[in-house]
């Protein structure tokens, strides 16, 4: 499938148009951003360990019901997709208290949120992303009452999955953002990617860091060996393609 033209180019991926109109090219770029995009950097193969791990979840959720835009991985780091008019929220799952939730709470930090927390933001760089509720969703017309509903239960079961999936290798799922998008009929789909980008990963007996924080704290050098990790955990040898 070509590539035809750029149609978004993100801090870390850039989306083309196909030939078919219902389908875009999702290229994962080896770029790391932190503080919406003030610190930038290449780390060798970083888009090609995102899209495979990404694949893989979307299979996972797929197979447990949940609807993706996932459709195939042509190259390691070329994913063909469903095109998807995106809703600019980011979901975020938390079900340990950390970063800035115990900043902005008065949460210990490591305790473990029982029920899982279900935060809504605005994707909006030029605003820093600010956290939503339903009035303000509503008020700003990016989703009705029954669509927050939809996002909020998938966002949920999606956590479901995606705990055990990482617990059984041997990874803590801290918490985690995604984002949703409409098909062409409609249909709420999981969008963009999971990876170590957007979850916090810590190693169920060390608690040792192994995502992107590691780039946020300045362990530039240690970051990549962190997504190595991950992939060697959740990616059988057979499904290995780099
Ligand atoms: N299936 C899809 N169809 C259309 N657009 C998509 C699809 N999946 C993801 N996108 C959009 O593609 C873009 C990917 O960009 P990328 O993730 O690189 O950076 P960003 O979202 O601008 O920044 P950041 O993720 O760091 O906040 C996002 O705007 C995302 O919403
Ligand atoms: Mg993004």
């Amino acid at each position: 499938m070509d590539k035809k033209e750029l149609i978004n180019n993100g801090k870390v991926k850039s989306v083309y148009a196909t030939d078919n109109p219902d389908e875009v090219i999702i290229e994962f770029r080896d770029d790391m951003t932190a503080g919406d995009g003030e610190r930038k950097e290449v780390m060798d193969n970083k888009g090609a360990y995102n899209a495979i791990i990404s694949t893989k979840i979307f299979k996972v959720l797929e197979e447990n019901g949940i609807e993706t835009q996932f459709i195939d991985l042509p190259e390691p780091n070329i994913m063909i997709a469903k095109k998807l008019e995106m809703i600019p929220i980011e979901v975020i799952i938390r079900n340990i208290a950390t970063g800035s939730l115990i900043r902005k709470y008065p949460f210990a930090e490591g305790s473990r949120l029982e029920p899982p927390i279900v935060q809504m933001d605005f994707k909006a760089d030029e605003y820093h992303d600010p956290m939503l509720n339903d009035s303000l969703i509503k008020a700003l017309g990016i989703a009705t009452q029954e669509e927050i509903e939809i996002l909020t239960q998938k966002a949920l079961k999606i956590n479901e999955i995606l705990t055990k999936f990482f617990a059984d290798a041997g990874i803590i799922l801290v918490d985690f953002k995604i984002e949703f998008g409409k098909d062409k009929d409609g249909n709420i789909l999981l969008g963009d990617e999971i990876s170590p980008d957007g979850c916090r990963l810590w190693d169920s007996e060390t608690l040792e860091i192994l995502d992107k924080e590691l780039f946020r704290k300045g362990k530039d050098s240690e970051v990549m060996n962190a997504y190595i990790e991950v992939y060697n955990r959740v990616i059988p040898d057979s499904e290995k393609v780099i």
